[in-house]
């Protein structure tokens, strides 16, 4: 790999600086109209799920193509309207919605709200009257399926946080017609996240038709059926991202003859391949019993890999003739955890050479802190031989710009 999307990366690294995150917008734009067109001839929409890669030109890009958005805060609800997502385009999950995001988001006007506890719902139908506004809601069930995936990823066992049992969501629909501020006409799920086996998810979509079949013979008329996100991507070789028309294929198999609306919630599999993050060779570090590959960038530009022992490909950017070694490849940061890879097989590296960390796409920027007062790494977009920035390289005043000494002091 010495180009992305005709931009050469060693160029791009020299311009810009590393570590750099770089986006192939053809890449994006490909999948975005795979799914697009898998899903053509039905009434459905996708709502790209923010969380995955919330940079507003990556936002914008998808708002061209028709997408909307998944939220999960106040702040995604910014970016999403910033970024030009019609509000009637956006859907607003997880667990614990405060009142002022749920009150922005009113006033916004979005297309619904994704609800997994009754006090979440006595909450929306408050602000819903306080505002003086109808809201539409869906309920997130819980559908007790294994998404085989990671612990920490995986969100549709009837131990995790989310959701509500199927019994408990026919309760609010037959407690419902009593609530004039919230209109329940939608079910929503999401069962985790990396799925490359599209056996759980047609599991969980048999236990969404079911429960959408009980509610309909129970006389209550769902318009929306959201079936949340998790499709996986390749990370490592052996792995294949599921083909947009076979999980589509899946939806249509399971939800066949349902006359409302069909929502996707898609994160990672429209961005995470699309996006590398660059990466300079700090030093070679020849240890006790291990060879460290030090490179500039950290778990708190990258935190999959220490947070989820999550694999990503790296390929140095050097010839690749060379002979090859086995590198533990960490980062600067002062964690034992900060492990991009542990013996890696990679051709020989030297300090100062460039390797591209792969998949980095999705919850890679999104999940970047300033640990070890690291500042946030820039990101470009690629197409078509040029590149854009699309965020700067965060400085030192900026990212302590809301910190101040303790001189005003005050009583509570
Ligand atoms: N919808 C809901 C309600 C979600 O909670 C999520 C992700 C998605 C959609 C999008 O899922 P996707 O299509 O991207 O799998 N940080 C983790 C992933 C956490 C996903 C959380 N929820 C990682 O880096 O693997």
């Amino acid at each position: 790999m010495r180009t992305l999307a005709g931009v050469d990366l060693a160029a791009l690294a020299q311009r810009e600086g590393t570590p750099l995150y770089v986006y192939s917008t053809p890449a994006i734009l490909a999948r975005a109209r795979a799914l697009q067109s898998a899903l053509a001839g039905l009434d459905a929409g996708i709502c790209y799920a923010v969380k995955a890669n919330g940079n507003r030109a990556l936002l914008a890009l998808l708002a061209g193509e028709g997408i909307g958005a998944d939220i999960v805060s106040g702040g995604e609800l910014r970016r999403a309207l910033a970024a030009g997502i019609p509000a009637d385009r956006i859907v607003f999950s997880g667990v614990g919605k405060s009142a002022g995001e749920i009150d922005a988001a009113l006033q916004a006007g979005i297309a619904r709200f994704n609800l997994e506890s009754r006090p979440e719902l006595d909450l929306l139908q408050a602000r819903a009257r306080a505002l003086g506004v109808c809201a539409h809601a869906s309920v997130r069930i819980n559908p007790d399926v294994d998404a085989r995936t990671h612990a920490k990823i995986s969100t549709g066992r009837a131990e995790n946080k989310f959701g509500v049992s199927i019994a408990e969501a026919h309760a609010w629909f037959d407690a419902g017609a009593t609530w004039p501020d919230v209109h329940l006409d939608g079910l929503h799920m999401h069962i985790g996240s990396q799925l490359l086996d599209l056996a759980p998810v047609r599991e969980a979509l048999a236990r969404m038709a079911g429960a959408w079949r009980d509610l309909a013979a129970a006389g209550h008329r769902l318009s929306c059926i959201d079936v949340g996100g998790g499709l996986g991507v390749r990370y490592r070789e052996g792995e294949h991202a599921p083909a947009a028309v076979d999980y589509v294929a899946a939806i249509r198999e399971a939800l066949a003859g349902f006359d409302g609306r069909l929502l996707v919630e898609p994160g990672r599999w429209l961005v995470a391949e699309a996006g590398v993050l660059l990466s300079r060779v700090l030093l070679v570090k020849e240890g006790a019993s291990r060879r460290f590959l030090v490179l500039d960038a950290a778990m708190n530009d990258l935190l999959r890999p220490s947070l989820y022992d999550a694999w990503h490909d790296i390929v140095p950017l050097v010839d690749s003739g060379r002979e090859r070694l086995a590198y533990d490849v960490v980062g600067p940061v002062c964690e034992t955890g900060d492990t991009f890879a542990i013996d890696r097989s990679l051709p020989r590296c030297e300090a100062g050479d460039l390797v591209a960390i792969l998949g980095a796409g999705a919850y890679g920027a999104s999940m970047a802190s300033n640990y070890n007062s690291r500042p946030l790494p820039a990101e470009v977009m690629v197409d078509g031989g040029r590149y854009a920035l699309v965020r700067r390289r965060q400085d030192f005043d900026a990212m302590i710009a809301g910190e101040c000494f303790a001189t005003d002091w005050t009583t509570a």
